[in-house]
């Protein structure tokens, strides 16, 4: 058997149900690497709860540049009550959204498929769901989640304020839309782009910057703009009539679970966070579910691992 370039991955199981999926996940590289042509190298580091628990930060410097370097990092879920009065920037998530954003995965595919065996399994009537195959493309690495200025402070009349800033710019909305553009051409070649132009600024330059980028670079790809709370309620009352969704990442966040039920169940959607090619045209990754931690059922062995 001739085996080709090793391959580095960094597992990162983090907390609640993590571990468990992860460590199935960690049984099908095994088995890649004894029956087939392939050689994945596999390290592991925490991320999450419980590397605060043991280093007082949601993931350490070590940690963060083993996954610098290597080809894919595999996340399973971070998060959990136990964290819930920990300091804000020491929180479990803050792990999972600096990796994001410094290994600039700005790209998050969210697909969405209805496996036959699982049409009972949706809350919705087999009818609107069998056959469903659509992919959410989620911006991963700005707005509300990253934007500036954010925090809490007091003000003058005694009460607190809390703020977060929601900001996109064009080269922001261009490279996430064209990977929507791209993935549509090998699909159904249809892109809706949802945005709540009708109340947000950010969310009127969104609408214009995707429709500017069709103009110049994909005419041949049917683009629809799309309110994001019409969205919701479409996902709901006719989920096929959507092919590739493109849109910010807090709309991304909510809409793709919502997506999932149309699946049968949030542990049914995997993710790709995906970010710009480098010169020899590989791109960063992660690889994670786009569950959370489910503290619920963690160490139950019945977390579904797919
Ligand atoms: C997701 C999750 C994360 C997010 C949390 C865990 C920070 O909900 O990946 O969808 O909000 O992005
Ligand atoms: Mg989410």
């Amino acid at each position: 058997m001739i085996k080709i370039k090793k391959r580095k991955f960094l597992l990162l199981p983090g907390d609640g149900i993590g571990p468990e999926v992860i460590g199935e996940v960690k049984k099908i590289i095994q088995w890649y690497n004894k029956n087939k042509s392939l050689d994945f190298e596999i390290e592991e580091g925490l991320a999450g709860g419980i590397s605060y628990d043991k280093h007082g930060t949601p993931i350490t410097d070590e940690v963060f540049y083993k996954a610098l370097e290597c080809e894919a990092v595999i996340l399973g879920a971070v998060g959990g009550p136990k964290w819930d009065n920990v300091e804000f920037s020491k929180k479990p998530e803050r792990a999972l959204l600096k990796l994001r954003k410094e290994l600039k995965l700005f790209a998050n595919l969210r697909p969405a498929i209805c496996f036959k065996q699982l049409v009972e399994a949706s809350t919705l009537k087999p009818e609107v769901v069998s056959g469903l195959d659509i992919m959410i493309v989620r911006e991963l690495t700005g707005g509300i989640y990253f934007g500036e200025p954010r925090g809490i402070k007091p003000i003058d009349n005694g009460e607190r304020k809390g703020i977060n800033t929601h900001t996109y710019t064009t080269s922001e909305i261009q490279r996430v839309a064209r990977v929507a553009f791209d993935l549509a051409k090998k699909r159904q070649n249809k892109v809706t782009s949802c945005e709540k132009s009708n109340v947000m600024e950010a969310g009127l330059l969104w609408k214009e910057e995707v429709q500017d980028l069709h103009d110049k670079e994909f005419k041949d790809v049917e683009l629809n703009h799309m309110l994001a709370d019409n969205c919701a309620m479409q996902l709901l009352r006719n989920p096929k009539q959507f092919d590739v969704i493109v849109t910010d990442n807090l709309f991304g966040d909510m809409l793709s679970d919502q997506a999932s039920m149309l699946t049968g169940s949030l542990g049914l959607l995997p993710s790709a966070s995906l970010g710009a090619k480098n010169k020899e045209g590989q791109m960063r990754a992660m690889y994670e579910p786009i569950h959370g931690s489910a503290p619920d059922i963690a160490g139950k062995g019945i977390a579904n691992p797919i």
